[in-house]
This record gives structure tokens, sequence and C-alpha cells, in this order.
């Protein structure tokens, strides 16, 4: 690592971390390129101490040698906070102003990219069972980590995990384990498919209702921007709703095909071709 004048963090050397970029590229099929250096190499640089290798060059050998290691990397590069119902104004907006929308018809599908270790698809699954949809609902959780990702899955969760419920949500869709931990019930499991995806590299997973992408764009790049919300403006039905981190409003919707419906969140236009023109603000 080398100190660049004038910077307050050190960066690691150009040539290393190009050579790091490509490797973990090979290594893990993801473009680092597309996410925000600073933080980036901030997350590294805590990786590189917590599994003791001697720099970039050594993590990358210990990752070619063990998938274990290439597993933590990937996860220690990910910020996976989360919680049940964060930010409860955007699930009481969706509640309002999305549930009608949805109620007539015979399936609804629903998206939460880059879900971390599950609040937020269960959330949802909540929020359509309090509304009598969830056994016509598909929800499906994604996420680029699969540390994170095998958590979903587990729908285990401590208690302190669940401060964001309430007592009525914890007693009404949570099973004391013996362990001690929160268990998600059966219908509500059934009803989130898990699965790897990355918002950078995959084709779209599906045509859904609604699409929950919060906290994710944040760690991109313009560009990487651009590319994950082509991919999540064409997994939209016409008239399906993407919402987006309560931070991170869209400056051009229309250049995918998007129009504001409310805050940080957008609908796809009804052809797909032009936007819709109906429908107000909320
Ligand atoms: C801060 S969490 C957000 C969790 C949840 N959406 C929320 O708002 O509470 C960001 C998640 O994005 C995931 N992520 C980062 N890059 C991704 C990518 N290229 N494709 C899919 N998920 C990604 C991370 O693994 C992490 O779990």
């Amino acid at each position: 690592m080398k100190a660049n004048a004038g910077d307050s963090e050190q960066h690691f050397d150009q040539a290393e971390w190009l050579g790091f970029l490509a490797a973990y590229r090979r290594l893990t099929g993801q473009d680092l390129g597309a996410y925000r250096r600073e933080q980036l190499e901030r997350r590294l640089r805590g990786a590189v101490a917590r599994l003791g290798a001697g720099g970039l060059a050594d993590l990358v050998s210990r990752m070619e040698r063990e998938e274990a290691v290439r597993q933590q990397v990937v996860s220690f590069l990910t910020i996976h906070v989360s919680e049940f119902f964060r930010n409860p104004e955007q699930f009481e907006r969706l509640r309002r102003h999305w549930i009608p929308r949805v109620r007539g018809q015979a399936r609804v599908a629903v998206w939460s990219a880059g879900c971390a270790n599950g609040p937020e698809p269960y959330s949802l699954a909540i929020l359509l069972a309090e509304e009598g949809l969830l056994e016509r609902s598909e929800i499906l959780a994604t996420d680029i980590d699969s540390v994170a990702l095998a958590r979903a899955a587990a729908a285990e969760y401590a208690e302190e995990e669940l401060a964001g419920l309430g007592d009525r949500r914890r007693a009404s869709w949570f099973e004391r384990q013996p362990s001690g931990l929160f268990r998600l019930r059966a219908e509500i499991r059934r009803a989130v498919r898990v699965l790897r995806h990355d918002l950078l590299g995959d084709p779209p997973p599906g045509q859904f209702d609604l699409i929950l992408c919060r906290n994710v764009l944040i760690y991109f790049t313009a560009d990487g921007k651009a590319r994950a919300l082509d991919g999540l403006a064409r997994a939209l039905r016409p008239g399906g709703w993407l919402l987006l981190g309560s931070t991170e409003s869209l400056t051009d919707p229309a250049r995918y095909g998007l129009r504001p419906v409310g805050p940080f969140l957008y609908e796809a236009g009804e052809t797909k071709l032009g936007l819709s023109r109906r429908g107000r603000r909320i």
C-alpha cells in the first residue's frame, strides 16, 4: 500500500489494485470495478487484516486455494446491514397504495434484490400475509453473497434482530426455537424463494409487480448503478413498481422507462416503450 498525496487514507498501489480486481473477477465472476472504490478499499483493508494476509497478492493466492476464504472475502466486501420493516413508512406506503393495485390479481410476483440475510423479503411476506395475499404471492429474495443467502434461507434470527417488528408481529409470525433463536413460521418461509443473483452481471430473474432494491445502488459507481437499474427496469411488468432506499432517488428515471409515483418509488411504463401518463403521485 502507498499513500497518495493529498489523500487522508492510504490507497493500494494501482497495479496491485488492478491485479486484484482481475483476479477477483476470475475467481468469483464479480466485477468490483462497478463499486465505489474508497469504500471497497476500506473494506478490503479490513479483510486483509482479519484474515491475516500479507497483502492483496497473498489474499488472492489464499482465495485461489480455499473456497471458504473466497466466500469470506466476498462477505467482508459487502455490507449486510438490514432490519425488519426498515423505513416503516415505505412499507406503509406500499400497504396503502400498491396493495390495492394488485389485490384483484391471481398471482403477485415480488423481488427483493440485495436482500442480505432476509429481513426485507420476509417483511414483505408478512405485509402480504396481513393483507390476505400471501397464498397467491411469490417473493424472490436475491443477493450476491452466499453467506448472507444461507442465513436468509434458514430464516432464524436473534431477538435483537427483531427490534423493528413490535411484539404483535413477533408473536404472530415467529416461533421461538430451543436454541433461543426466532424462526419465521412455515407459511412465511414457503412464500420466499432464495437465490444467488448478481445485479451487475446476471439477467433479470423474472417479471415482477414490485421490486425492492434498497440500500444497494449506493455502493455502485454511476456506471454500475445504470447497469443495475437497466436490469431492474427490465424485470418490471408494465405498471410494476420499483422501490429504492430512502436516500436513493433517480435523477433521470425516464432513461429506464420509469416515472416517479412517490418518494423513492417508480412505475414502469404501461408499454415499456413509453411512459404511462395515467395516475397521480402519492
Ligand atoms: C446494505 S444491504 C441492504 C439490505 C436490504 N435491501 C435493506 O435495505 O435492508 C446491501 C446488500 O446488497 C448486496 N449486494 C451488493 N452487491 C450486489 C450485487 N452486485 N448484486 C446483488 N446484491 C448485491 C450485499 O451483499 C448486501 O447484502
